[in-house]
């Protein structure tokens, strides 16, 4: 295997993301697959600034903070997915670039141009995006974290946002209804991560 292989989890807050990507990788390394599981924004310096804009995002202009999210992701190609996909590894990443498109997009940016300033950015083999209605997300938010909605989690705004992803129209892309139990919405990530790999011939080590 020459390159490994790139996964992307997307969809707008409270779609499942952070429970359904380790109980894919758990899966995946116990079919003997070296698998990196990261996110984004990263922990890394850019990645902590954009945290400290969650409960006041006009600290900053949206270009800015589009900046900041690129800058983040440099990094993380860089020092992350870049060497994962080389060493012929399976990279599941909680977010990449169509988050940007979509959140950035709904802030005012141009969608299209977002994706054209990731020139830079490998580009992932299949990106699963879970879908939900804004209203649900927000349910989940407040009810099963039992949190309050940070400035990138407002319903208005994430009305935006899921309109932006449904309107994605990338091969790569593949929507996974996430109102249904956890474990249905695992068995459809599996069912189409199985066919990838397959249709990939990646052979594992274990
Ligand atoms: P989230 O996945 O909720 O991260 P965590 O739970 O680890 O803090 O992402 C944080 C927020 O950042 C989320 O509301 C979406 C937003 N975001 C963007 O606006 N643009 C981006 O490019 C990315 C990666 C995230």
């Amino acid at each position: 295997m020459s390159r490994g292989l790139l996964i992307a989890f997307e969809g707008i807050d409270g779609t499942g993301k952070s429970t359904q990507l380790p109980l894919l990788a758990h899966y995946l390394q116990e079919q003997g697959y070296t698998v990196v599981a990261t996110r984004e924004p990263t922990d890394g310096p850019y990645g902590r600034q954009i945290r400290a804009l969650y409960y006041d995002r006009h600290q900053v202009s949206p270009e800015r903070e589009l900046e900041l999210f690129l800058l983040d992701r440099r990094q993380h190609v860089d020092l992350c997915i870049q060497p994962a996909l080389t060493r012929g590894d399976i990279i599941l990443t909680d977010r990449y670039f169509f988050s940007t498109a979509a959140y950035q997009g709904a802030a005012g940016c141009d969608p299209e141009d977002i994706f054209k300033r990731h020139d830079f950015a490998p580009q992932p083999d299949m990106v699963l995006l879970l879908t939900l209605s804004a209203a649900e997300s927000v349910a989940r938010i407040r009810e099963l974290r039992k949190e309050s909605v940070n400035d990138f989690e407002q319903q208005e705004q994430l009305e935006k946002v899921a309109a932006l992803f449904a309107s994605f129209a990338h091969e790569c892309i593949v929507r996974i209804n996430a109102d249904q139990p956890v474990d249905a919405v695992q068995d459809s990530i599996r069912r189409v991560v199985r066919q990838l790999i397959t249709a990939k011939r990646m052979g594992c080590t274990g």
